[in-house]
């Protein structure tokens, strides 16, 4: 099949390899020219693992094109809108880029031969696909959707660092349609993917993809929460949520403890859940303390190090800049909040992530970046584990060596107690060790 995704982005085009992989044909359609051209050149302009290695293969192969021209999306079968839907001001989602792609579509429709079917990806509050993306498509092409073109909405439910392993071993697959012959064709393209597939109505596929997103939220602000309270009390919070996680009914996933959970998806769908909410009347009372207690969970890493040391004029290093290990997306991170309060409180940082510090220069231009984890160290009065990633996790005693006055705040929990020496070291939800 013959698949156009518009926008070449995270999901655009992680599902557009995924679907090539699959023996499909993909074609992205992109405005920006520097992605187009990074694209066909086998290079991906995320860094994703396995995809640079897939995208090479699938350009030369033929399977994968960039473009800016929307004709190119007149032979395909089915178009994949994957373009990005913003947090506005008041956390509603900002749908232009949503508008905008479905007047092109729109007007591309009626050359389109057969049943061309049209289905959502990017994550669009319930009634989006039905109304807004509905009568766009209907008024721009004079065609009706259910007789000439079909209609559906599909969630994504990657993550990022994994998402081809996501893409290609689903937990579930959703389509969110009310159209047969839609469900057919969809059905037909993922037949050969593992996990159970969910014929619902579009709106219910808008809706299982925030609450997806806003339970997790909500699992992680929960244990985080408790980790405050295993620390006061001298439990260690991870044996708390294994205990937990082992009722099947609660389960282990999204049950560790940490500096509270950033990313593009998390944050920005909990507030359009709860811009959305409200706007229906219902007072999204859970969704505003997740938000409560993820705002304060980064400060846990400031307080618990002025409980030992004040920290005016003393050298910071900051281990992760990324919003979790694996990626160099640095949106919403927990770094932010933690650097910009030091910054105030008059304290010297300097910083370091494998992947993360180009992002993060573009937001704190001034700030000072070591080029490895040892320099970063150097010196340093306080080191904070703000991401776990692996190259972090070494022995205590290694700190040690290199930080000025060994005091260690680990907020992912990824150092072993038993290998410090001299350090004070404090992990969240376990205390002083
Ligand atoms: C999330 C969802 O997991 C995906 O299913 C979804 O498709 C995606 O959002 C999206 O809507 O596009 P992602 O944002 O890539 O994926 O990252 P996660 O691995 O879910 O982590 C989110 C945040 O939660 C990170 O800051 C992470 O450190 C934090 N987290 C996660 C915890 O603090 N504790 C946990 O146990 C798990």
């Amino acid at each position: 099949m013959k698949i156009a995704f518009i926008g070449a982005g995270y999901v655009g085009l992680v599902s557009a390899v995924g679907y090539a992989l699959a023996g499909n044909d993909s074609v992205c359609i992109e405005i920006d020219e520097r992605k187009i051209a990074q694209i066909n050149g086998g290079k991906a302009p995320i860094y994703e693992g396995g995809l640079d290695d897939a995208l090479l293969k699938l350009t030369r192969d033929g399977k994968l094109l960039a473009t800016s021209d929307y004709n190119g999306i007149a032979s395909a079968q089915a178009i994949f809108i994957c373009v990005g839907t913003p947090s506005a001001q008041d956390g509603s989602i900002d749908l232009r880029y949503i508008e905008d792609s479905c007047a092109k579509i729109a007007s591309i429709l009626p050359k389109m031969k057969g049943y061309p079917i049209v289905v959502v990806k990017s994550t669009v509050i319930p009634g989006t696909t039905s109304g807004l993306v509905k009568g766009i498509l209907e008024k721009g092409s004079k065609l009706r959707a259910g007789r000439d073109f079909g209609l559906a909405m599909m969630p994504e439910f990657l993550r990022e660092g994994t998402a081809l392993a996501d893409f290609k071993h689903p937990d579930r697959i959703v389509i969110g349609t009310m159209d047969e012959k839609t469900r057919k064709v969809l059905m037909g393209l993922h037949s050969k993917f593992p996990g159970e597939k969910l014929i619902v109505s579009p709106s219910a596929a808008e809706m299982i993809k925030y609450a997806s997103n806003s339970f997790l939220a909500t699992k992680i602000s929960f244990v985080n929460q408790l980790a405050l309270l295993c620390e006061k009390t001298g439990i260690d919070v991870d044996d708390v949520a294994r205990g937990m996680g082992l009722d099947n009914r609660i389960a282990m996933p999204f049950l560790r403890a940490g500096p509270g959970f950033g990313g593009s998806c998390f944050p920005k769908d909990v507030r359009a859940l709860m811009h959305f909410s409200g706007k229906e009347g219902v007072e999204p009372t859970i969704l505003e303390s997740v938000m409560l207690v993820n705002s304060l969970q980064p400060l846990w890493l400031i307080g618990a190090a002025q409980e030992k040391m004040p920290l005016k004029g003393k050298t910071i290093c900051i281990l992760g800049l990324a919003f979790k290990p694996d990626t160099d997306d640095v949106r919403e991170s927990p770094a932010i909040p933690v650097i910009s309060q030091l910054l105030k409180m008059g304290c010297k940082v300097l910083a370091y992530d494998p992947k993360g510090m180009a992002n993060f220069k573009k937001l704190f231009p001034k700030l000072d970046y070591a080029n490895s984890m040892d320099d970063a160290l150097k010196g340093a009065d306080a080191c904070m584990i703000i991401t776990d990633w692996k190259e972090f996790k070494k022995p205590i005693a290694h700190y040690e060596r290199l930080m000025k006055n060994p005091l260690i705040l680990d907020s992912r929990r990824i150092l072993d107690p038993k290998t410090a020496i001299t350090a004070s070291y404090i992990s969240l939800g376990r205390g002083i060790a």
